[in-house]
C-alpha cells in the first residue's frame, strides 16, 4: 500500500531543485517546433494547496520556497519562477504535471501516472478538459514500455518515485535502462533522495554498466551525509539534458546552497557518463 503524500513536501527545497530544472528542460526543448511527448511516471496530484494542514503540519513548504520566494523571481530563475508567482496567487504550489502542462505547448501531449487511490482523482479533476493531457493510474514504470519511443521524436521522461522501499532504486535505474534502450535520444530526469549515501553510489554504479551516455547528476544537499535516518538533500540524475543547463546550475546551485543551508550545504554538477 503507498502511504506517501507530496501535498506535506511540495514546495520543500527538493522540490526546487526538480522543478527548477524541470521548468528549464521543457522550456529548452519548447524551442525547437517538433511537438514533445512528456510523460510524468509518477505525477502527484498535479498542483498543491499551500497554507492547508498536510503542508503546515510539516512546514516543509515555508522553509523551502517560502523562504525564498521572492528570490526565485529573479530572472536567472526563469521561467521556474514566473510560473511560481502565478500559482501561488491563487493559493498553490505548481507541481510537475502543472508545470509541463504551462510550458508545452497546444500540440504537445501530457501523460500523467499516479497509483494512489486519494490523489489519483485530485489529478484527474486538476487535468480537465485539457485535450493535451491523459492522466491513468497505473504503474509509472510500465508506461515507458509502451510509449516510447515517441512517434514525433521528442520525449522528457520525468522520474519521480517517493522511494517508500529500498528497491526503488534499481527499480529506477532498470526503467531508465528500458526507456533509454527504446529511445536513446529521449530525455530523462530521475529525482532521487539523499538518505543513506550508498543507495546513491550503487544507483551510479549500476548505471554506469549500461550503454547510456549523456549522463549528470545535479544535487543540493542542506547538511553533510549521515549513516542516520533522514534526508540530508537530493539530486537529479539527467540523461540527454539541455546542453545549457549545467552551465546554468553551475551559477544557480550555489545560490540555492546559500540560501537554504548557508552553514553545512554542499552540492555537485558533475558529469557522470560524457556523451
Ligand atoms: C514524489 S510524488 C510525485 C510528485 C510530482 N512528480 C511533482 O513533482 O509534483 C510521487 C508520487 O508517485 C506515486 N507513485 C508511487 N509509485 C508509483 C508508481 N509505480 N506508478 C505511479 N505512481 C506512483 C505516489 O503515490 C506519489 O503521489
Amino acid at each position: 500500500m503507498l502511504s506517501y503524500r507530496h501535498a506535506f513536501h511540495a514546495g520543500n527545497f527538493a522540490d526546487v531543485l526538480k522543478h527548477l530544472i524541470l521548468a528549464k528542460t521543457l522550456h529548452y526543448m519548447t524551442q525547437k517546433p517538433t511537438p514533445i511527448l512528456y510523460i510524468d511516471t509518477h505525477a502527484g496530484t498535479g498542483r498543491y494547496p499551500i497554507g492547508n494542514s498536510m503542508s503546515q503540519k510539516t512546514g516543509e513548504f515555508e522553509r523551502g520556497v517560502g523562504a525564498v520566494k521572492e528570490q526565485l523571481l529573479d530572472s536567472e530563475f526563469a521561467p521556474y519562477g514566473e510560473i511560481l508567482k502565478r500559482h501561488l496567487s491563487n493559493g498553490h504550489y505548481p507541481g510537475s504535471p502543472q508545470i509541463a502542462a504551462d510550458l508545452l505547448g497546444p500540440r504537445d501531449q501530457l501523460r500523467l501516472f499516479e497509483l494512489h487511490s486519494t490523489d489519483f482523482p485530485r489529478l484527474s479533476q486538476w487535468a480537465g478538459a485539457d485535450r493535451r493531457i491523459k492522466v491513468s493510474q497505473s504503474n509509472g514504470h510500465l508506461a515507458l514500455k509502451s510509449l516510447l519511443p515517441a512517434i514525433k521524436g521528442r520525449a522528457l521522461v520525468l522520474m519521480d518515485p517517493s522511494f517508500e522501499v529500498k528497491q526503488e532504486y534499481k527499480q529506477a535505474v532498470a526503467s531508465l535502462g528500458e526507456g533509454h534502450k527504446r529511445m536513446p535520444n529521449a530525455t530523462f530526469l530521475l529525482w532521487y533522495p539523499v538518505v543513506q549515501r550508498t543507495q546513491i553510489v550503487d544507483m551510479i554504479k549500476q548505471l554506469r554498466q549500461r550503454p547510456i551516455k549523456d549522463v549528470w547528476q545535479f544535487e543540493l544537499c542542506l547538511s553533510p551525509d549521515t549513516p542516520d535516518h533522514g534526508m540530508t538533500g537530493s539530486g537529479i540524475i539527467a540523461i540527454n539534458p539541455p546542453w545549457t543547463l549545467a552551465t546554468e546550475l553551475s551559477a544557480l546551485l550555489p545560490r540555492l546552497q546559500q540560501w537554504f543551508a548557508p552553514e553545512e550545504g554542499h552540492h555537485t554538477i558533475q558529469n557522470l557518463i560524457p556523451e
